[in-house]
């Protein structure tokens, strides 16, 4: 297999730095797309070979301006595109905006997200077969009313807790999946959504924790997979060649293929989700179906 050019958002931890180490031991050109420099340069020397490292904050539209330019000067074609990072502290006891005025775990896990995978797709349609994978949660089993709260999904009106802020914004990734992958339907391109399991946190990366959650973090990953095993499902979905002609699916570990929830795929809700979602982007798709074909 050539090398490919593969961005990984929040590589410097957990699932998205074991996935860069897996791809760049198989001779790919990994980008740790990080907040944190410092952590970034860690998890650098550490993945070694042929990694590199570059600031994003997906909590600040600037940033994801300032990288999206910086990868455009870099790279004439994206191949692979990894939307792992995620805000999850479900520490919070208020929303907190970040200072574009957004919720910041709306922001930074669905909105950003899409942001930048836009202001790639030029460089993802350019490879000769890109990929695009959104990070979903399979903790969304246990919450089957969740919906996106398209009158309020920044919990202005309604009471904020941080896990309904955080699946709502999971539940968005499966349904900006479904649409994108219709989007690209005429291009080589492919979007899928990779539903993660429970995973080993590494809790000292949690001071802010109380002790309760840490006890109940401690006591969840007995039944937790290790990020390695994970990485291995990121791994597959982004190279397997097998996978090529596999689009708009949510894919389990290992490498499972499980169905998105009829509220996921209803056509109304798809629409007003991925209507709001540009509104509040104050941007137009940069595909679109009839421009694909
Ligand atoms: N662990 C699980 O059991 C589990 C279950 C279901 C879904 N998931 C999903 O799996 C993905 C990977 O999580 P993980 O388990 O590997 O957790 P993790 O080790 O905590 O990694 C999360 C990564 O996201 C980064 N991040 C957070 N906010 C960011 C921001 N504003 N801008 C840029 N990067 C940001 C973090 O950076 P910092 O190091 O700077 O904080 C970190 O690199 C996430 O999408 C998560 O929602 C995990």
């Amino acid at each position: 297999m050539s090398a490919k050019t593969i961005l990984i958002t929040g590589a410097n931890s957990g699932t998205g730095k074991a996935a860069a180490k897996q791809m760049v031991h198989h001779g790919h050109r990994v980008i740790l797309a990080c907040r944190n420099m410092e952590k970034a340069e860690a998890a650098q020397k550490e993945i070694g070979g042929n990694s590199r490292i570059a600031e994003l904050d997906l909590a600040s539209r600037r940033s994801v301006h300032a990288f999206t330019d910086w990868a455009h000067q870099e790279f004439e074609e994206i191949d692979v595109l990894i939307n792992n990072a995620a805000d999850f502290n479900l520490s919070k006891k208020e929303r907190e905006m970040t200072s574009d005025g957004f919720e910041r775990i709306w922001f930074t896990n669905h909105l950003a997200p899409v942001l930048l995978t836009d202001r790639l797709m030029d460089r993802i349609i350019a490879s000769p077969q890109g990929r695009i994978i959104n990070v979903s949660s399979k903790g969304l089993l246990a919450r089957p009313f969740q919906t996106v709260e398209v009158e309020d999904p920044m919990f202005g009106k309604r009471p904020f807790t941080p896990a309904a802020a955080y699946y709502q914004s999971k539940l968005a990734q499966n349904i900006y999946t479904i649409w994108l992958a219709h989007q690209l339907s005429g291009t080589m391109a492919t979007a899928n959504c990779i539903r993660v399991t429970n995973v080993k946190l590494n809790m000292s990366r949690h001071p802010e924790l109380p002790q309760w959650m840490k006890n109940l973090y401690t006591l969840k990953s007995l039944f937790s997979i290790a990020p390695e095993q994970m990485a291995e499902t990121y791994a597959k979905v982004a190279l397997d060649p097998d996978l090529k002609n596999i689009s708009g699916a949510l894919i389990d570990h290992p490498l499972k293929r499980v169905p998105f929830s009829a509220y996921a795929k209803d056509p109304l809700c798809i629409e007003q989700v991925m209507n709001l979602t540009y509104r509040q982007l104050g941007i137009n798709p940069s595909i679109s179906f009839e421009e694909a074909m």
